[in-house]
């Protein structure tokens, strides 16, 4: 039986507050690897992408996921990348059920245009193409990973929480 979840699913969908909303609600603690990732490194995500690129960044993501996934009773909070490799979903699936969030690309453009800069990959002047484009392409990186989708549109972070535990609850693996 699995104790954790882990969010996954683009930039933008609320991982970060639904899994700590989500983690509350079960008793659960709460991990966001984008955190893990700047406390490793010793500074931001913008400035490892400015100084060493986004393969560095990739490197330190992979760490950071082999690190928490052997955690138990945590929720983990994603960042948008994580799905596109393999070794990092095979880490998570270890003690967590995967959850993906989906949201449309104008909910997305709304969500990236405020908040802490830790996107650059969304550092671009049009940033709806760019969401559009790399949303095609990782759709189903996210869909593959996944135990199951929940789609995030019209859904405040209650909203979607209580959408989460609710498939949880029926889960046949979940604990
Ligand atoms: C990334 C998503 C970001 C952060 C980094 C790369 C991605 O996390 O890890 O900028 O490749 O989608 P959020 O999904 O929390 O924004």
């Amino acid at each position: 039986m699995k104790t954790g979840i882990a969010l996954v699913g683009f930039m933008g969908t609320g991982k970060t507050a639904a899994g700590r909303l989500l983690a509350a609600r079960l008793n659960k603690d709460f991990i966001e690897l984008d955190e893990e990732i700047e406390k490793a490194a010793g500074k931001t995500i913008a400035a490892i992408f400015r100084d060493s690129g986004e393969a560095r960044f990739r490197e330190f993501e992979t760490e950071a996921v082999k690190k928490i996934a052997v955690k138990k009773n945590t929720v983990i909070a994603c960042g948008g990348g994580v799905v596109l490799k393999d070794d990092n979903v095979n880490y998570l699936k270890q003690e967590c059920i995967i959850v993906n969030l989906a949201a449309e690309p104008a909910d997305i453009l709304k969500r990236v245009s405020r908040g802490k800069n830790r996107r650059p990959l969304l550092d671009v002047p049009d940033k709806e193409s760019r969401i559009r484009e790399l949303l095609e392409y990782r759709r189903p990186f996210y869909e593959r990973a996944a135990d199951f989708t929940v789609d995030t549109s019209g859904f405040d972070t209650e909203g979607v929480v209580e959408k989460i535990i609710g498939v949880l609850g029926n889960h046949e693996n979940y604990d």
